[in-house]
């Protein structure tokens, strides 16, 4: 045999050899999607054991008690909303706090895996609210997790930063639905799978959500994010506010109806942008799923699906399937 035979027979053999490790180690992947309504299929080799979850955005509770009495003039505008509502698919008139109980009670006849509450549960921060949800979901015995939206926390009208209305109240009111989770960011892993919620109720995204966001897609294993208000996507609104190119105070329309600080002249940080980006790149985060709009959508960012759902108000939720694949 000549000396170029047998160093192409050595690559053929040393190639393939490589080529059957490189088969038996799953890399991180997106894997596959599918849509069917409410229902939503996520397919991937990392995932051990099929399971599910629910998650529900924008329930918007205005139940209050005479505990709630002295903060009226904040709370007065949000606890007129939502009151009475109508079914997301039959059309028939409901409130939300019905909405929120059949739905907890589908998580139950489902048996899911954990229940994510991702925002604007509550339309302001009423301990009787409070109460009234962590008592619901001690009733289902359900797993779940909690990340605040933009109301959760809001008294409209008081002075400060929406940061530290923010910090107040998660400390004041909400505390109890975090059950000793980090309130600004937290993980679950289930069957080979993580599962993340970050709070960007502010619109913003803080440097330890990003340095947290990081750690969990440096495992490698599938990620699926979870946040309330969803990320920009190309030709969305400002609506789509976290890492929207024109967020900021010229495009804020909302801040004198909602009482609030307006929105930074510079528009977004450095690090809401870094986060973005990490998010729309990483190659091992599955999907995005976000409330806020109260308008279920699918925006497909570089191969990455962000789906947003209608509201919980109106009885609406996602049920998402996670499957091997
Ligand atoms: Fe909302």
């Amino acid at each position: 045999m000549k000396r170029r035979d047998l160093i192409y027979l050595l690559s053929t053999v040393s190639l393939g050899f490589n080529f059957k490790k490189a088969e038996k180690e799953i890399q991180p992947s997106r894997g596959t999607f599918a849509i069917d309504g409410n229902r939503i299929r996520f397919y991937n080799a990392a995932i051990k054991k099929r399971f599910s979850m629910l998650m529900i955005a924008d329930t918007h509770l205005f139940t209050d008690d005479h505990r709630g009495e002295p903060y009226q003039q904040y709370s007065g505008r949000m606890a007129k909303a939502y009151n009475q509502t109508k079914n997301f698919e039959t059309g028939e008139a409901t409130f939300p706090a019905a909405c929120f109980q059949q739905s907890l009670s589908i998580a139950k006849k489902e048996g899911v895996s954990l229940v994510a509450l991702i925002g604007d549960i509550l339309s302001f921060p009423s301990e009787a609210a409070v109460e009234w949800v962590s008592e619901q979901m001690k009733n289902t015995g359900l797993p779940y997790l909690y990340v605040a939206g933009n109301h959760d926390w809001h008294y409209e009208g008081m002075s400060g930063s929406l940061e530290s209305l923010r910090k107040t109240w998660i400390r004041q009111r909400l505390q109890p639905l975090y059950q000793n989770d980090h309130p600004l960011m937290t993980v679950r892993e289930i069957n080979g799978m993580l599962l993340v919620a970050i709070d960007n109720s502010n619109y913003e995204i803080l440097p330890e959500q990003l340095s947290f966001f990081q750690k969990q897609l440096a495992s490698k294993l599938p990620v699926l994010l979870m946040i309330h208000i969803p990320l920009y996507a190309p030709g969305r609104p400002v609506s789509f506010g976290c890492g929207h190119p024109e967020w900021g105070a010229k495009a804020d329309q909302n801040y004198q109806l909602e009482r609030r600080e307006r929105w930074p002249e510079k528009g977004h940080t450095e690090t809401t942008l870094a986060f973005h980006k990490e998010v729309v790149n990483a190659q091992n985060l599955i999907g995005v799923l976000a409330g806020h709009t109260h308008r279920q959508s699918l925006d497909v960012m570089n191969g990455l699906p962000q789906i947003v759902t209608n509201a919980n108000a109106t009885g609406a939720y996602l049920h998402i399937d996670f499957i091997p694949a």
